[in-house]
């Protein structure tokens, strides 16, 4: 039995969050919001729980969690060796969407760190998982709370889809507000390796280091090398069972050039009897509907935290249209549109990547 909670994302009631810690004290597993997706947790310091959660995602044992905590104390007691530019993101991103991998100390559980000598950890910014985890008083291991391979979820609806029945509690605290995961960044590297693109971008991370940061070719999603440096890379993510094409074009700021392209794609399909829906800007939305496809909107290129607060829900909803082929375009690599395309590339069976007609 799956119990659901509902708890006010800005004040949650202490008596309910009292009563959830309790079931994680107890070894049970409870999927709560995050300020970036809903996670899915357990007692980070209990092995068999931490256990539970690989069982119940289908998630393969060496693919490591990240730990959540709430204070500093507790990420001090999870790591070892920590230089000092952590120290330095931490003051400046703490609580919020960056995690950071770390020396592990001998606390960490290596069933969390699936044996790796590092550790992930990340204080997030919301009050549900930051009440929850002082309640708790331990740091809570939790990976997005979604079956493996799917989109993670961004709305209680996702969670109960994937995790109902499954888990001993689900918390309900309405829409996740970033949509995409926390920025991952390596920082027992010199200089820091950013492992996953996410809401705090590369310029932030620059800017408040002040030294450059290596980004491999896997954190673009571009390829499924350097598989040793962050277990999950290896793994298909977010894919939907309708074949996704993912358009690559520098249009130069020219929209009409990027709708042509999608287009000459969508009518080759067309064409050949496949139903064809293409998922785009807002900008763009209206060259494809006066052709009839079925079209989904993600939002504005002006404003990617709109992309990539609706990007998980599209992915899923994409299932759903009924159709053979989806066509994505792309959006450009700053700030957040990296994490963007990072979450495409590996969502998309398919990439074309195009040159200016
Ligand atoms: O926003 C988030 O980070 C969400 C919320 C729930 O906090 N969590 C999340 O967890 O996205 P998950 O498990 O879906 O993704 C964590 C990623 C995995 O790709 C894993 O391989 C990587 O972090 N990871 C964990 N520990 C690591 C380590 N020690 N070294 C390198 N990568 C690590
Ligand atoms: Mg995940």
């Amino acid at each position: 039995m799956t119990k659901l909670v509902r708890l006010d994302a800005l004040r949650p009631d202490r008596t309910l969050v009292e009563e959830v810690a309790s079931i994680l004290r107890g070894g049970g597993l409870c999927a709560f919001p995050t300020e970036t997706v809903y996670g899915l947790g357990a007692d980070g310091y209990n092995p068999d729980a931490v256990v539970k959660i690989f069982n119940i995602k289908r998630r393969p044992p060496d693919n490591p969690l990240i730990m959540h905590v709430s204070s500093e104390e507790m990420f001090e007691d999870l790591t070892s060796d920590v230089p000092e530019i952590a120290y330095r993101l931490i003051s400046l991103t703490w609580p919020g969407p960056l995690t950071l991998v770390v020396t592990k100390s001998e606390r960490v559980p290596k069933e969390v760190s699936a044996g790796l000598p590092t550790v992930a950890v990340r204080c997030p910014g919301h009050p549900i998982p930051l009440e929850l985890i002082n309640v708790l008083g331990r740091p809570i291991a939790a990976p997005s709370a979604n079956i493996s391979g799917k989109p993670s979820p961004t709305n209680v609806n996702h969670v109960i889809e994937d995790l109902m029945g499954l888990v001993d509690v689900i918390v309900d605290g309405g829409e996740t507000f970033f949509g995409v995961e926390s920025t991952i960044v390596d920082v027992t590297t010199d200089p820091p390796t950013l492992l996953r693109p996410g809401p705090i971008s590369v310029e932030d991370l620059i800017r408040i280091t002040g030294t450059e940061v290596r980004i491999p070719p896997f954190a673009k999603g571009l390829s499924e090398s350097d598989l040793a440096l962050s277990p999950g890379v290896k793994y298909r993510h977010y894919s939907p069972n309708t074949t996704l094409y993912l358009i690559e074009l520098d249009y130069y700021g020219d929209i009409s050039r990027l709708a042509n392209a999608v287009l000459r794609y969508a009518d080759e399909f067309a064409s050949n009897g496949l139903r064809v829906a293409v998922i785009c800007s807002s900008e763009t939305a209206e060259f494809y509907r006066v052709r009839g496809y079925d079209v989904v909107v993600l939002g504005s290129r002006n404003n990617l935290f709109e992309v990539a607060h609706n990007l998980f829900k599209v992915l899923r909803l994409c299932d759903s249209l009924g159709v053979h082929i989806a066509i994505a375009e792309g959006f450009n690599e700053v700030g957040l549109g990296l994490a963007i395309m990072n979450r495409l590339r590996k969502a998309a069976r398919y990439r074309l990547t195009l040159t200016s007609p």
